[in-house]
C-alpha cells in the first residue's frame, strides 16, 4: 500500500485502501509479525473525553515501537489559550512525527492545513470518527467476509453521531443497505432511509446502535428529550429482549460503546451471543496499528 498522507474521513480512502487495512487488521489479530520503528514519535491530543480510541492508539503504538509523547489538555498551554494550530505546530517543531488528534468542532482539521506531519482524526464533532469506522467495518468483514447486499441498520442519536455518517457513507459505497431508526428529533433525512425498527428488525444482519450523545445536545434537543423518558426511548428505539428474539440467526449486534445500558440495548444483551460489542474494542487496536503502519509507510517499519 501507499503511504497515506493523512486519514481525516472515510473520504481519504478507497474502497480497495479498506480491504487492505481490513487484511492487514485481521492478519496482526492472528498474530502477524509487528513491524517496529522507534524513531517516531507521536502525540495523542483529545480535547474529548476517550477510553477506547485514545487507549488503543496508546496500545498499537506501544506495540509499533512508537515513543508516545504524553499531551492533556488539561495540564497544558491551551488553558492559557494557546489555538489549535499553535498547540500542533508547537509539537511538530520539537520533532512529533504524527499526530492523532479528537475534538468537538467539525472539520478542526481544516485549520490544520499548514502543518507538515500527517493527522489521525479521532472524531471531529458530529463529523467523523474514521478509525471507529475502519474498526466496524472490520467487524463486519470478519464475521461475513463481504459487504455487498448486507442489511443494515443503525438505531439511535443519527443526527448527532459522527460514527452514523463515517458508516453510512463507507458502508454504501461498499455494496451495503443501510437503514435507520432515530426518534424524530434526531433524524437527518439526507443520510438516508429512516424506519420503524419493528418493521425491520427481523430481517437485518447488522444491528448496529449509537449512543444517545448528550454532550452534543442543543437547547432544542434537552427541550424534546423531556418528552420522552429513558424507557420510552428504549421501547421505541432501543434493542429490547423482545427485538432480540426477533433477529435472525446470524444476525449480529454492535455498539460503538461507551454504551447507555438499558437505553439503546437491554443490559443482559450487552455480552449475548450475537453480541460483537467487546470484540469491536479488541479490533479496535489491530486496526489503529494498522493504520498507524500506513501512515508511517512499510518502508519505514
Ligand atoms: N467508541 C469511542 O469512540 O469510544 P471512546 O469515546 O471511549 O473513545
Amino acid at each position: 500500500m501507499k503511504k497515506l498522507k493523512n486519514l481525516l474521513k472515510m473520504e481519504d480512502l478507497t474502497n480497495e485502501e479498506i480491504l487492505n487495512l481490513i487484511k492487514r487488521a485481521l492478519d496482526l489479530k492472528r498474530g502477524a509479525a509487528n513491524n517496529k520503528n522507534n524513531k517516531i514519535f507521536v502525540a495523542n491530543l483529545f480535547f474529548e473525553n476517550s477510553t477506547r480510541t485514545k487507549k488503543s492508539f496508546e496500545v498499537a503504538e506501544l506495540k509499533l515501537g512508537f515513543n508516545k509523547i504524553d499531551f492533556e489538555v488539561s495540564t497544558s498551554s491551551v488553558q492559557k489559550g494557546e489555538s489549535l494550530y499553535d498547540t500542533c505546530k508547537t509539537l511538530e517543531m520539537i520533532g512529533v512525527n504524527i499526530l492523532v488528534i479528537r475534538h468537538s468542532e467539525n472539520e478542526y482539521y481544516k485549520q490544520l492545513k499548514n502543518l507538515n506531519i500527517p493527522i489521525v482524526n479521532a472524531g471531529d464533532g458530529s463529523g467523523e470518527h474514521p478509525s471507529q469506522c475502519l474498526l466496524d467495518l472490520m467487524t463486519i468483514y470478519e464475521t461475513f467476509g463481504k459487504f455487498e447486499n448486507l442489511k443494515i441498520t443503525i438505531a439511535g442519536d443519527i443526527k448527532n453521531s459522527r460514527v452514523a455518517r463515517s458508516n453510512q457513507r463507507s458502508l454504501t459505497r461498499l455494496g451495503a443497505k443501510v437503514s435507520f431508526v432515530a426518534p424524530e428529533i434526531w433524524k437527518d433525512e439526507s443520510l438516508g432511509e429512516f424506519k420503524k425498527f419493528d418493521d425491520i428488525v427481523n430481517d437485518v444482519d447488522v444491528c448496529m446502535l449509537l449512543r444517545v450523545q448528550h454532550e452534543r445536545h442543543t437547547e432544542k434537543d434537552t427541550k424534546a428529550k423531556e418528552s420522552f423518558s429513558k424507557e420510552e426511548y428504549h421501547k421505541n428505539y432501543g434493542l429490547t429482549k423482545e427485538r432480540y428474539k426477533s433477529l435472525k440467526e446470524n444476525c449480529i449486534i454492535m455498539h460503538p460503546a461507551p454504551v447507555n445500558r438499558d437505553v439503546e440495548i437491554d443490559d443482559s444483551l450487552v455480552e449475548s451471543e450475537k453480541s460483537k460489542i467487546f470484540e469491536q474494542m479488541k479490533n479496535g487496536m489491530f486496526m489503529r496499528q494498522a493504520i498507524l503502519e500506513y501512515i508511517v509507510g512499510k518502508n519505514n517499519l
